[in-house]
């Protein structure tokens, strides 16, 4: 099988790494760590005929339509079309659906009034949720405790300062307490199949502290996840997300990504994204001893039943990610990195590329906030841990910075 994945950070460096093991992969655009980078776009790498399956990585041209365009031209395409994407492209829309197909999920109202937020912020308790309705790269987000701080957040996004058009429409939702996990379902308009769930930590600094980030770590498996999780997922969340989705003539062929909030009522649904998240699937995606080249394609055909379920490892992995200076506020590009050789032939470690590019003189730099994934594999996500921190031990650049407690212990 021929595939191409689109996309270019550390999910399309996994993507490329597990579709590998058993198809021929190319990555556009990709990155110079990513094995099959190609600058050539996508249009034209099907225009022979001779790619099997598209898979998409990141959200934007799943929003902006472009795996209806390829479906149109008779492509086998993994990812939805604009109609389904609308899931994330508009956080108003994700809610309605919730609501549509009476998913467990905060409470929330959509506003364009400023006066009128102000108010019901004023009948909520903290924390206190704001956020752009349309796409905002993962920061159109304030979860706070400061009514204050959600009134001018309120103002910002509403006037256009802090995000444009993106936040001419809010969303201001009950907060939700608890913790928060990760689960990719494969779905192929009708069924799905979840993954194993996953957790991301997404704030900058250790202990939960400081700005939400695209993501600075994640591991999988997730010990407090009881047993038949994802299963319970599939059956209250994603079953009937599908069938409300199918009412509305929309085939959601791709991931459906739910952010969940373990609740004390059960878990809750924060958030749909319609691929797979960034870094949370890497560390499932490495641990998948089945074939992902044909899973997909079945989704892609509309068809999981002529696939087996996925298995996966009984190994831990744990991904660190390594930022550059001033991430996630105002990353610095350029910086010359050092030791990626030296972090990837440690025994366990695949180091994937995120915001890497090469100067003119050919050297290895940062191009973004998110600059490498650290993943380490292992019995236990101890060991796991200490694999991928050892690694990151060998990588260095001007300004880089890490977490150092993803995956550690509670603090006793
Ligand atoms: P989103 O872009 O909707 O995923 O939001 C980004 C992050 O903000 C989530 O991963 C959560 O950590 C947090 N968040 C979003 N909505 C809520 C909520 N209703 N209650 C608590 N935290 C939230
Ligand atoms: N890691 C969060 C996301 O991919 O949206």
């Amino acid at each position: 099988m021929k595939v191409v994945v689109v996309g270019s950070g550390g999910r399309e460096h996994a993507l490329a790494v597990v579709l590998g093991r058993t198809a021929e992969v190319v990555v556009t655009p990709g990155n110079p760590m990513i094995p099959g980078s190609v600058d050539t776009p996508v249009a034209d790498l099907v225009a022979d005929g001779s790619v099997d399956l598209v898979v998409f990585g990141p959200e934007q041209p799943l929003v902006a339509g472009h795996a209806d365009r390829l479906r149109a031209k008779g492509v086998r395409v993994f990812g939805p079309g604009a109609d389904g994407a609308r899931l994330e492209g508009s956080k108003a829309f994700m809610k309605l659906i919730a609501e549509e197909a009476q998913l467990p999920t905060a409470r929330w109202e959509a506003f364009e009034d400023a006066n009128r937020a102000e108010d019901f912020l004023r009948t909520m308790d903290p924390p206190y949720v704001v956020k752009t309705d349309g796409l905002a790269a993962g920061k159109g987000v304030l979860v706070t405790g400061s009514l204050s701080d959600a009134i001018a957040d309120v103002n910002g996004k509403l006037d256009g300062a802090s995000f444009g058009s993106a936040g001419e429409r809010i969303v201001i939702e009950e907060g939700l307490v608890g913790t928060e996990v990760s689960v990719f379902a494969v779905c192929d308009g009708t069924r799905a199949v979840c993954l194993p769930a996953a957790q991301d930590f997404k704030r900058v600094g250790d202990g939960d502290a400081g700005p939400n980030t695209g993501g600075m770590g994640a591991w999988s498996p997730v010990p407090f996840v009881p047993d038949g999780f994802e299963d319970e997922v599939n059956r209250r969340f994603i079953e009937p997300t599908l069938a409300e989705l199918r009412q509305r003539g929309i085939d959601f062929r791709g991931v459906l990504y739910a952010g969940l909030m373990i609740t004390a009522d059960g878990p809750k649904l924060i958030e749909y994204n319609v691929r797979f998240g960034d870094p949370d699937s890497q560390v499932v995606l490495l641990r998948m001893t089945s074939d992902l080249a044909e899973l997909l394609a079945a989704a892609a055909d509309g068809d999981l039943t002529r696939v087996d379920a996925p298995t996966f490892s009984d190994e831990a992995a744990v991904l660190v990610v390594a930022a550059s200076e001033g991430y996630p506020v105002a990353p610095r590009t350029g910086d010359a990195i050092a030791g990626v050789e030296a972090a990837a032939a440690l025994d366990g470690v695949t180091v994937l590329g995120a915001g890497v590019g090469r100067n003119p003189a050919g050297e290895l730099v940062t191009t973004g906030g998110r600059v490498l994934n650290v993943l380490a594999t292992a019995a236990d996500a101890g060991a796991a841990r200490e694999r991928a921190y050892a690694a990151v031990e060998q990588i260095s650049w001007s300004g880089e910075h890490h977490r150092t407690d993803i995956a550690a212990p509670p603090a006793s």
